[in-house]
């Protein structure tokens, strides 16, 4: 995708050092264009982390990349395989829901098993980082062709008024690699001319929807207006609204959907509003080895401060942070929570559009058949 008429990817090899990945490090956006290059699995460790990248497809796209670092730069003072074996726990470690993260770590570990060594292994572990990175451009165009049937449907029947997509988080090409997931329907009806407009959820504590979702419409040109959480239940109940559009951290077998938190209630005010909720859900993101989403899914608890601080560019044009609340209020931060399947209307996969349920999932992933 573009900023200020300049293509760019989330993530990608620097194309003069081998030993240097480069990522746009998300937390100054969208005041600040920010590059930042990664030498060491640590770096990515804590790029993760911390959020300088963040969105599913990304965070696994990162953690392969930062085991590819670690190859590369192999210290030499260990075994190497018992180095990776390390570095792969470290990087796992970082976030706990994206599932896209342990799977991406999965297909970097079984390159491990190998005979080979070092020279061979980290060449190996940069052809996957490629392919996980292509895989999910591939998976997000392919997703936005399927889910632009939906707003090509809602639109035959609405006529010339623009499609309302309501968004939350960022599930767009900054959460990705490009296209985005729970976006590139959105980029593909705008390039095909059908009317659309966003509400964009701002999506506290950190704001990706305010910060992130309007700074990349705004960037493609989509008309979008950025509303407060709790905005929705609002919209939907005065015919404001035509579809919700969400990505997905997780998903389990059965359906049930792991997203930024507040997600939840969204889907809730479109079931009470007859409003279809779909999920953007690359192959990547779903998880084959759970039914019970709610049981199932660990949901991860960031700091306090995330809660109680907010950041932004002030009057005089400076970036400062500050103190929203009483200093010494205790503040929980649950970063996502569960939709369950019955309240998604469908998935939106790279093979098609299926409904949340164990054997329509299965129809479309036969290789994750169980019998
Ligand atoms: O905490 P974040 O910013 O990593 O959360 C991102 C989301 O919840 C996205 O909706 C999800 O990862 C899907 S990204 C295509």
């Amino acid at each position: 995708m573009q900023i200020d008429g300049k293509n760019y990817r989330t993530i990608w090899p620097d194309p003069i050092d081998p030993g240097v990945i480069n990522i746009i490090d998300q937390r100054h956006l969208p005041h600040q264009l920010i590059i930042e290059r990664l030498r060491t699995p640590e770096q990515a460790a804590i790029a993760i982390a911390e959020m300088h990248v963040r969105g599913a497809p990304l965070i696994g796209a990162t953690a392969a990349w930062g085991m590819y670092l670690a190859a590369f730069h192999y210290p030499g003072n260990a075994d190497f395989k018992r180095y990776l074996a390390e570095v792969f726990g470290l990087l796992k470690a970082t976030r706990p829901t994206a599932v896209n993260l342990v799977y991406a770590l999965n297909r970097i570990k079984k390159l491990l098993q190998s005979p080979f060594q070092q020279e061979k292994i980290t060449a190996n572990i940069r052809n996957e980082a490629e392919k996980i990175t292509e895989e999910s451009v591939e998976q997000c165009h392919a997703i936005g062709q399927h889910g632009l049937s939906v707003i090509r449907k809602l639109s035959e029947k609405k006529g010339r008024d623009p499609i309302q997509v309501l968004t939350h988080c960022n599930a767009g090409w900054l959460a990705c690699i490009d296209y985005g997931t729970a976006t590139a329907p959105i980029y593909l009806a705008q390039q095909e001319g059908i009317p659309i407009h966003v509400w964009v959820d701002e999506t506290r504590p950190r704001n990706q929807g305010a910060r992130l979702t309007a700074y990349e419409l705004g960037q493609a040109g989509v008309p979008h207006t950025i509303i407060t959480d709790n905005a929705g239940g609002h919209l939907m109940q005065h015919g404001r609204v035509d579809m919700v559009l969400v990505g997905t951290d997780r998903t389990s077998r059965q359906g049930d959907v792991a997203n930024k938190v507040g997600t939840y209630l969204k889907a809730l005010a479109a079931y009470d509003n007859h409003i279809p909720f779909y999920v953007a859900a690359p192959s990547s993101s779903i998880d084959w080895t759970i039914s019970d989403g709610l049981k199932e899914i660990e949901i991860e608890e960031r700091g306090e401060e995330e809660v109680k601080y907010i950041s932004g560019r002030d009057t005089f044009g400076k970036i400062n942070k500050v103190l929203l609340c009483p200093a010494d209020s205790p503040a929980s931060n649950y970063a996502f929570d569960v939709t369950p399947a019955r309240l998604v209307t469908g998935l939106i996969t790279e093979r098609g559009i299926c409904e949340a349920n164990e054997p329509a999932m299965v129809a479309l992933f036969p290789e994750f058949s169980t019998t």
